[in-house]
């Protein structure tokens, strides 16, 4: 998400600063590279030397020392930054922010940048509710500036309630967001994800291996780019992306009711979910009991969401997903047809490092104009891909639309 892009990470002087290092290297895992600016109250929470281990790179601290200025000076920084990311946010360091003061190191560069600024606010329940610090945060927003809501719970200074730092995979996605193309401000993306469940009895189903990896990554990169999205997903483990609206579901004519439903207001639809073909034509309401010899299953259909559920409309982009261990691509191709699809992802789940449950995946996008196979990716960039291409598919974006992005991208 982060690949080739230089984060510079300013950590101010809070207790949620000794998160600082698991923050660097989650940004790194994305491929990431981050130079650390602490500053002053920040060194009494965690030290230079843990977070120039962690991030490979020297940590600037002072404005005043002369090796470090000619080193990392804060020029330098504010100029290498394509994003900065402020985690933790002290009250102290988002009021000096929101009036412009430069007394320090992290003010300096944050005066002097030209990049995107994410702030990630973490202090006491009762001061992040105080109004001069809410007046501040509004302020940064009304300039350009992420916040991103800091977590409720219990907090370090005892009191529960907003106040405690997001994990740092939330602050790594808000960082992607900043830093991601705008092609699809505008656009409402539903996606589904994730297998569904067809029950037996109380306590039988029949399911597949479908984590939902693939769809949240199309919903998370969706609105990274700036859609607005809804997630409709099977039973999975994965927790509600942020800021998505995620509506669960368990059965196959769950997720059709579901579809039929928001698809109204979708201008596009990506299926990414291995909803059940078939399901038991009779559930039982007690648990089966065991029986001797062999046992006939009835099944019967189910609704087939994307070809039925999805209300069509002339606009309205259908992109859907074959997963196939032979025959691929004209497997896919049929169902492009077939499901009146607009693209279709082919996916050889027998590949090596593709298909369910991995962290990667190997497809190729089909369409009535043509084929491209891409390499083995992770499922994070294979959902950019496939969005790339939904980006060039659209209608070309209207002037207005085109001076909003131009000008947010200016700030
Ligand atoms: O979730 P992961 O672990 O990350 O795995 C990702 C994936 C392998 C599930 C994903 O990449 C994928 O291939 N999804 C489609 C799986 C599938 O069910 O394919 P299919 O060929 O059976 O279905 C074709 C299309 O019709 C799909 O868009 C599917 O969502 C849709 N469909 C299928 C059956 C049905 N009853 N209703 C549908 O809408």
């Amino acid at each position: 998400m982060l690949e080739g892009k230089t984060v510079v990470l300013g950590v101010s002087g809070g207790i949620a600063a000794y998160k600082a290092p698991e923050i660097v290297r989650a940004l790194r895992r994305e491929g990431a590279r981050v130079r650390v600016v602490l500053t002053r109250a920040a060194r009494e929470f965690v030290t230079p030397l843990a977070l120039q281990t962690v991030s490979g790179e020297p940590v600037a601290t002072d404005l005043f020392d002369l090796t470090q200025e000619s080193e990392i000076g804060h020029i330098d920084l504010a100029d290498t930054a394509d994003v900065v990311l402020i985690a933790p946010a002290t009250a102290n360091a988002i009021a000096k922010a929101a009036v412009g003061m430069a007394d320090d190191l992290l003010t300096t560069v944050l005066l002097a940048t030209r990049a995107p600024v994410v702030v990630a606010p973490a202090m006491n329940v009762h001061m992040y509710e105080n109004a001069l610090v809410r007046e501040n945060l509004a302020r940064l927003v009304k300039h350009g500036w992420t916040v991103v809501e800091p977590d409720e719970g219990a907090l370090a200074c005892g009191y529960e309630g907003p106040g405690r730092l997001p994990d740092a995979d939330v602050l790594v996605e808000a960082v992607g967001s900043a830093v991601a193309p705008d092609d699809l401000e505008g656009e409402a993306v539903l996606v589904t994800a994730g297998p569904t469940r067809e029950s037996l009895d109380p306590v039988r189903f029949l399911s597949n291996r479908s984590s939902g990896k693939m769809g949240f990554a199309v919903a998370r990169a969706a609105a990274r780019r700036g859609a607005r999205v809804v997630l409709v997903a099977g039973p999975c483990g994965l927790p509600d992306p942020r800021g998505i609206e995620t509506v669960r579901v368990e059965t196959a004519e769950e997720m059709a009711v579901a579809v039929r439903r928001r698809s109204r207001s979708a201008t596009v639809v990506v299926a990414a979910a291995a909803v059940a073909d078939y399901r038991p034509a009779k559930r039982e309401t007690q648990k089966s009991a065991k029986k001797k010899g062999a046992m006939r299953l009835a099944l019967e259909p189910t609704p087939d969401v994307v070809a039925s559920a999805v209300v069509r409309k002339p606009g309205r982009l259908v992109v859907g997903f074959a997963a196939e261990t032979t025959d691929v691509e004209e497997r896919a191709k049929a169902k492009l047809e077939r499901k009146a699809l607009d693209l279709i992802v082919a996916n050889d789940v027998s590949a090596e490092g593709a298909g369910f449950d991995v962290d990667t995946n190997v497809v190729t996008l089909v369409s009535r104009a043509g084929s491209e196979a891409l390499p083995l990716l992770s499922k994070d960039r294979v959902a950019d891909a496939i969005l790339d291409r939904i980006a060039a598919l659209r209608v070309r974006p209207s002037k207005k639309r085109v001076a909003r992005t131009k000008k947010r991208r200016a700030r």
